[in-house]
C-alpha cells in the first residue's frame, strides 16, 4: 500500500480497500455490480422466470397508472431516481400526462448511456430534463433549481431502496423528504417478504444467471483494479437472514488462497469459506413501509400489491 500513497486511488479501489479491512468479514458495495457486462447480465436476471420483482412492478405500474396519477393529482414535474429503460416509467409517465400535458421529466443517473437510452425512450412523450448526478446529489440539484409551484412526483422503482442497508433507509428517505416540499409525492416500489424457497430461487437461478451477476464483480476487480481472483476458486452463496429480512449474496472462497490487488499494490488472504458479501437485498411488509414513511415526513396515501408476486407500489404524500 505504502508505494501508492500520493497516487490517485480511484473510489472502486479505495472501496475494496475499505471493505476487504472491514472486522466483521470482506465486503464489496452493490454499486460495483454495474459495469457494462453486470449491467447486461441484470437486465438477464429480470427475464429470469424465479426473478418476478421487476414483473410484479412493472405489471403494478400498467395497471394502476390511472389510480396513482390521480392520486397525485396536478403535478409540474415528475423526477426518477435511476433512469432505467423507460420501460416502468411509460405507463405511468402517459397517465400523468393525460392530466398533466405539460410536465417535466427528471431522470436522474450516475450513467450518460442509461439517461441517453431513457431519453430516446422517452423524449418525444414531454419536456425532459436529465439530471447526470447520484441520486441524492441529483435531487438537490432538482430542488434547488425548481421554478414552477406545481407539485413534484419522485419514483422510486425496482426495490433498489432493499439494496440499502437496513439501518441507512430511515436517513435515506428523509434525506429525500429533504429535497421535496410538502404536498410533493414519492412513488416507492418494494419487494416484500414472502416464502423462503421463492426468495432464494430469486438470487439462484438454476440458468446461473445471478452467479455470474456476482462473479462479475471479481472479474471487474481484475480488469480495473489489476486483481487475480481465479472465479472458478469461489462459489456463488445466496443466504435468507430472517432476523435481517433480507437477501444475502456472497462469494465463497472454496480453498486457502491469496489474492492479490495491483490497484492497492496488496495481497488479501482467503480461508475456505470465507465469503465477500456483496448484496443485501431487504424484503418488507406493508406495515414497514407505512412506519417508514410516517417517520421520515410522508402520510402514506396508497399502496397497491401484485396478486403474483408479492411486491409493493407505495405512493406518499410529503407532510408539513
Ligand atoms: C437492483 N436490485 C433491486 C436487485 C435486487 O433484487 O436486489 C439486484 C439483484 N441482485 C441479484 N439479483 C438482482
Amino acid at each position: 500500500m505504502s508505494t501508492l500513497i500520493g497516487s490517485e486511488l480511484s473510489q472502486f479501489a479505495l472501496d475494496v480497500a475499505a471493505g476487504f479491512s472491514t472486522a466483521g468479514g470482506k465486503r464489496i458495495a452493490p454499486r460495483y455490480f454495474y459495469d457494462d457486462l453486470g449491467s447486461a447480465l441484470f437486465e438477464a436476471i429480470t427475464l429470469l422466470p424465479e426473478y418476478g420483482l421487476t414483473r410484479a412492478d412493472e405489471r403494478l405500474l400498467r395497471i394502476h397508472a390511472d389510480e396513482i396519477a390521480q392520486g397525485a393529482g396536478k403535478l409540474g414535474t415528475v423526477a426518477e431516481l435511476g433512469s432505467g429503460n423507460g420501460k416502468k416509467t411509460l405507463p405511468i409517465l402517459r397517465a400523468v400526462l393525460q392530466m398533466n400535458p405539460q410536465i417535466t421529466y427528471q431522470p436522474i443517473d450516475v450513467s450518460a448511456a442509461a439517461l441517453a437510452v431513457c431519453e430516446r425512450e422517452i423524449g418525444s412523450l414531454c419536456e425532459m430534463k436529465p439530471v447526470l448526478n447520484d441520486w441524492m446529489q441529483g435531487m438537490s440539484e432538482i430542488g434547488r433549481k425548481r421554478e414552477e409551484n406545481l407539485p413534484l412526483l419522485l419514483l422510486f422503482f425496482g426495490s433498489s431502496v432493499g439494496n440499502l442497508d437496513r439501518t441507512e433507509i430511515p436517513d435515506f428517505f428523509r434525506d429525500l423528504r429533504s429535497h421535496l416540499r410538502p404536498g410533493d409525492f414519492f412513488l416507492l416500489g418494494a419487494d416484500l417478504v414472502k416464502d423462503i424457497d421463492t426468495m432464494i430461487a430469486a438470487y439462484d437461478d438454476p440458468t446461473g444467471v445471478t452467479a455470474a451477476f456476482n462473479f462479475n464483480v471479481l472479474g471487474r476487480m481484475n480488469r480495473e483494479l489489476q486483481a487475480n481472483f481465479d472465479l472458478r476458486a469461489f462459489a456463488h452463496e445466496v443466504r435468507w437472514n430472517s432476523e435481517a429480512r433480507r437477501i444475502e449474496m456472497h462469494l465463497l472462497s472454496c480453498r486457502d488462497q491469496d489474492v492479490f490487488i495491483g490497484a492497492l499494490d496488496r495481497a488479501y488472504h482467503l480461508e475456505p469459506g470465507e465469503t465477500i458479501w456483496t448484496e443485501s437485498s431487504h424484503k418488507f411488509s406493508e406495515e414497514e413501509l407505512r412506519e417508514y414513511a410516517r417517520l421520515s415526513g410522508f402520510a402514506s396515501v396508497a399502496t397497491w400489491v401484485d396478486e403474483e408476486w408479492p411486491f409493493a407500489e407505495a405512493l406518499w404524500r410529503a407532510t408539513e
